[in-house]
């Protein structure tokens, strides 16, 4: 009873049932991307956490797996993340690769502990000499992320703790000494740190030009009201992050209520930088109503570097994977007024549209329309915003915050607008100007609310389109 399959994801992550939270362990092996996540086996509200299994040869078809780590003697188990371990360095693999992965138990107190798999993460052994970094007293100090740093020939490893980041080094995944921390004076401190990431990337794609980035989740203090995911552009030398930009400058890598804890995937073969969050946010992810399962996944994004006024600033694709499940391609072209009626129909749809700015002051497409509201993706010309309107949107009994508008600043350079709306059930997620700015926004139309309209509001602006169905 009460089963909810109309507000299923079609194209990303959902557990069969029970509650989760935070992607963990993200890493490509042998073949497979392994997601592991936040979970609790035994309810739908946060609780008993565990790392949920799951695998995809292709980033957008999952297979659930048995749960691979279960609370023990040192407690739950929280965040973390996962590595190959190419060479062993481990000493776990009998000297061919393996999968390690770091996270923290959540007992007493939080503290850092490894776990090994020699079956490509069917099965996990917790090493004997858990915890490899034990509480140095602090209360919030978790969420451990760990990457392979060529240049320094170690393993380096990113812990939230509190107020900021500490950043550890390992020759051998097991011993770690504290190398450095950041962030105690920058960004936005608005509510505690968690779920941190680091990695380098090209700008604009030249391998000579590239900057590392600092991803860190914070909660609440998020634009749009609780959690969400600031990051900073800066250097990295093995030992130090040192950030570029003012320090009281804040970047949020989406400004929808529900894109929280992203974490990048490790190992990815073709040195793609993918990403993928947790569609939810703590201020009322108890409350989400879809049933047997609470909780999903964003789609998998790209993500790249480009120059912008600002600085060099984070932009995120939907994954090239998301384009072969794409199936009946309808196109239109032409002009939009206030009376116009294009249509398209489409619960798990991806929208690729274009506007040529006119006299209209808003333009965008409703997505989720029908007798029970609608969901408008929008552009507020004069004001240089993009936003998702939520405030009709269906079902919006979540929490009292939950009905609103969120948006993000946006230029529009030479009067053309890019959208890329990818509406899937129960998610909305805008990628504007070639990924430039991010929304992600949780709605609930009911079953009935399945129309894609393009508009201009007050005005006209020329318009072309294209919808497909996401059929996995
Ligand atoms: C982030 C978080 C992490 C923690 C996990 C517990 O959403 O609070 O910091 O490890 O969730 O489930």
């Amino acid at each position: 009873a009460g089963e909810t399959p109309h507000w299923r994801p079609a194209v990303r992550f959902a557990p069969e049932r029970n509650w989760i939270n935070d992607p963990n362990g993200l890493v490509f092996f042998d073949g497979e991307y392994h997601l592991f996540c936040q979970h609790n086996p035994s309810g739908d509200q946060w609780g008993n956490m565990s790392w949920l299994h799951a695998v995809s040869t292709d980033l957008v078809r999952w297979q659930e797996l048995p749960v691979a780590l279960e609370p023990d003697e040192l407690g739950a188990i929280f965040s973390g993340s996962a590595v190959v371990d190419h060479h062993d360095t481990s000493g776990f693999f009998g000297g061919k690769p393996g999968l390690v992965a770091l996270y923290t138990s959540a007992g007493d107190s939080q503290q850092q502990s490894l776990a090994h798999s020699s079956d490509r993460g069917r099965t996990w052994t917790k090493y004997d000499g858990n915890p490899v970094i034990p509480n140095p007293g602090i209360a919030d100090f978790r969420d451990p992320k760990v990457f392979w740093h060529e240049p320094t020939g170690r393993w380096v490893l990113l812990l939230a703790a509190g107020d900021r980041i500490q950043i550890y080094g390992s020759p051998n995944l097991r011993d770690w000494e504290q190398l450095s921390e950041f962030g105690a004076e920058r960004g936005a401190h608005g509510g505690v740190w968690e779920c941190p990431d680091l990695f380098e990337l090209p700008v604009d794609g030249d391998p000579a030009r590239t900057r590392w980035v600092m991803i860190v989740s914070i909660n609440p203090g998020g634009p749009a009201g609780g959690s969400a995911t600031q990051y900073f552009i800066g250097d990295f030398d093995g030992t130090t992050f040192t950030a570029e930009g003012p320090a009281d400058e804040v970047r949020w890598a989406d400004r929808g209520a529900d894109f929280y804890a992203p974490q990048s995937f490790s190992d990815v073969p073709d040195g793609r930088r993918l990403w993928l969050g947790w569609t939810s946010n703590w201020d009322y992810a108890a409350a989400i109503p879809t049933s047997p399962w609470r909780g999903m996944m964003s789609t998998p994004r790209e993500l790249g570097l480009t120059d912008a006024a600002g600085g060099v600033q984070l932009v995120q694709r939907p994954v090239a994977e998301l384009s072969d499940v794409r199936a009946n391609r309808r196109a239109w072209g032409g002009v939009l007024t206030d009376g116009s009626d294009v249509e398209f129909r489409g619960s798990a749809v991806d929208v690729v549209a274009t506007f040529r700015l006119g006299t209209a002051p808003v333009v965008g497409v409703d997505v989720f329309a029908g007798p029970g509201g609608r969901t408008r993706v929008g552009y507020d010309v004069a004001a240089g915003e993009l936003f998702v309107d939520r405030t009709d949107s269906g079902e919006a009994q979540v929490s009292q915050q939950f009905p609103a508008r969120h948006g993000t600043p946006l230029a529009v350079d030479g009067g053309v607008l890019a959208l890329r709306v990818v509406a899937d059930r129960s998610c909305v997620e805008v990628f504007a100007q070639d990924g430039r700015a991010v929304l992600t926004d949780l709605v609930f139309p009911d079953s009935g609310s399945d129309r894609i309209a393009p508009f201009a509001a007050g005005g006209r602006a020329e318009a072309e389109l294209e919808v497909f169905d996401l059929t996995p």
